[in-house]
């Protein structure tokens, strides 16, 4: 069975990104798709310290939820990533656990399908929206989009509840999800995975 992890940025298990996130859940389990939602905004997650061991180990040297997300993380065929906006940014805890989760983990997450949802009381959706989304477009993930960017708008999760463009795209966006992951099984079948080049590691002009 397909499964799909749903991060939740907030530190509210029961708020507006939750609420959103929820309402995708509905239409993965019409769909088949099993999926997770692991609260990360109301845990205490440090930025990455760029130290480098996580080449060694393949896990991150702070032993959190970062650690226990990534095995979950390397067998799903999806991740969705929701965040409060934050000053028009994703909020604090998510971007260090998003930065930590990719950057200490080897194992390929190409093709997975991944898709980024925010939650704004009233501005600075899209410019979190294309923070996170950059985690994916990074990786070799295609991303699901929906009937609009995958935003909901409120102060809580009442408004939300509300805000019925918003729900309707987050459904949308979970059925475009499901089919690309079956899609994308099919295609792995019929297909294989396309090639992937990593020789080339240049950060200078003269390849140096
Ligand atoms: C520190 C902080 C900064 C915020 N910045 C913004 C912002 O830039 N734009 C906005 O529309 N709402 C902003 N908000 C409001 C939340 O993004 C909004 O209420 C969101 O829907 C809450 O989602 P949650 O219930 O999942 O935490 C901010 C809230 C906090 C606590």
């Amino acid at each position: 069975m397909a499964k799909v992890i749903l991060l939740n940025g907030s530190a509210k298990a029961n708020g507006c990104t939750a609420t959103a996130l929820q309402e995708m859940v509905k239409i993965f389990d019409e769909e088949g798709i099993e999926t997770e939602i692991i609260h990360v905004g109301n845990k205490d997650i440090r930025g990455c310290v760029s130290c480098g061991r996580c080449e060694e180990s393949g896990k991150c040297v702070f032993d959190d939820l970062v650690n226990e997300v990534a095995p979950k993380f390397e067998v799903a065929d999806g991740l969705v990533v929701g965040s409060p906006v934050y000053y028009a940014s994703p909020n604090g805890t998510i971007l260090s656990f998003m930065d930590r989760l990719f950057y200490s983990t080897s194992f390929s997450k190409h093709m997975k399908v991944g898709a980024a949802v925010v939650s704004a009381r009233r501005g600075g959706n899209t410019a979190t929206f294309d923070v996170l989304n950059k985690y994916f477009s990074i990786s070799g993930m295609p991303i699901a989009t929906s009937t609009y960017w995958n935003q909901v708008h409120g102060f809580n999760a009442d408004d939300v509840k509300k805000d019925l463009e918003g729900l309707q795209t987050m459904r949308n966006l979970a059925r475009n999800m499901s089919f690309m992951i079956k899609a994308y099984a099919d295609a792995k079948e019929k297909y294989g995975e396309p090639v992937v080049e990593r020789d080339a590691f240049t950060s200078f002009s003269d390849g140096k």
